[in-house]
């Protein structure tokens, strides 16, 4: 896809998707490169990638990492993610600005895919398992397969307020309010084991890490920034082992345990997965479902995108499902649905 296109994608995605700031500031880039100003410099080599190769929010978060270092505090001024507020006039000169001082410093930081850890998707994935622990009330053991820092497998450490009832600690630093629509059981939780993958983990306990997730967080997006902020402070109390490690081997190493229930679970990462990688782990969970007994159950929950298909239309967009499934017996489940970043969770009826 060419780099015009790819931007231009990128600003509708952050319309939709509640990032004004970033919208308009991936026109303005496009304006630029269409009038052959610094954006054409900084995007030399990039001009033909694919979409997923996410070169647009490669910059964007190149450069909000340097606002969040500090060492430009003149653009800082226009980032609410550090108490400035955008303008598209003085904000656009300032940003470019920045590429042209900044130049050689931007081009060596696109060369990182971005990573984000999106604490919103904690909804979902805690309300499946309080809808499993219903049914299986057995200690969990929790395995996350693209758990990137592992701020999710704490969902259990984090608030959720939902038609006067409230889940998690009353004093968590992070909170969801309201946090879905739809029946989700108020069960005693108990989580035995956090364990992760990532091919590419980032360490939630390091400054280095804390700068790098916070950087690929939209700016504007207030309530996701905060969230994040709660979970690495979250993060500080509540161990998680997130191995580097690619999906398939972890799971071919995970074996089942008397007395727990183990689930597998994961959030928007089936996309990066290689097909012959997808196979290879649905033939893993078939293989430790036909293990499983109702002593030592085994439970694959998912947030995930689905095609929509309609009858008109052929595909009509996307779909954000919250999927479970549970051996033995290996009955399958569509709890709900959210959006990409997890919210408007809406459960289905049990
Ligand atoms: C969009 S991020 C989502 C991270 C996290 N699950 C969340 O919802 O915030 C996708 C993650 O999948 C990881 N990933 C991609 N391919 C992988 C693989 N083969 N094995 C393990 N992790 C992988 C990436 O490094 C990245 O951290």
């Amino acid at each position: 896809m060419d780099v015009v296109t790819a931007l231009q994608r990128q600003a509708t995605a952050c319309e939709d998707l509640g990032s004004p700031m970033y919208a308009e500031l991936l026109r303005l880039l496009v304006d630029d490169y269409e009038v052959g100003g610094v954006t054409v410099e900084v995007l030399a080599d990039y001009e033909d990638r694919s979409f997923g190769e996410a070169v647009a929010l490669r910059l964007l978060g190149a450069v909000h990492g340097l606002v969040l270092s500090g060492t430009v505090p003149e653009l800082a001024a226009f980032y609410p993610s550090v108490g400035g507020s955008w303008d598209p006039v003085l904000g656009w000169e300032a940003f470019e600005q920045v590429l042209r001082s900044r130049l050689g410093e931007v081009r060596s930081l696109l060369t990182q895919p971005p990573q984000t850890n999106e604490v919103g998707r904690s909804g979902a994935l805690y309300g499946g398992l309080l809808r499993l622990v219903e049914t299986l009330p057995l200690p969990v053991r929790l395995f996350e397969i693209g758990a990137s820092a592992g701020l999710n497998l704490r969902a259990d450490r984090y608030r959720y307020v939902a038609d006067g009832t409230s889940y998690g600690p009353e004093d968590s630093p992070v909170v969801f309010d309201p946090a879905w629509s739809g029946p989700v059981p108020s069960v005693d939780l108990r989580i035995a084991e956090r364990v992760g993958c990532d091919i590419a983990p980032v360490n939630p306990l390091t400054d280095d890490g804390a700068l790098t997730l916070t950087s690929y967080v939209w700016p504007d997006m207030v309530d996701r920034l905060e969230r994040l902020r709660g979970a690495l402070v979250v993060a500080r109390d509540v161990p998680a082992d997130v191995r580097r490690e690619d999906a398939v081997s972890f799971l071919r190493a995970l074996e089942l345990s008397e007395g727990h229930v183990t689930v597998v679970w994961h959030s928007i990462m089936w996309q990066y997965l290689r097909r012959p990688d997808r196979s290879a782990i649905e033939q893993r969970l078939e293989e430790l479902g036909a293990q499983a007994t109702p002593a030592a159950p085994l439970a694959h929950l998912s947030l995930e995108p689905h095609a929509v298909i309609t009858h008109e239309r052929g595909q009509d967009g996307w779909e954000y499902r919250i999927d479970l499934q549970t051996w033995p017996g290996g009955h399958k489940r569509s709890l709900g649905t959210a959006s990409p970043h997890g919210q408007e969770l809406l459960w289905n009826p049990s």
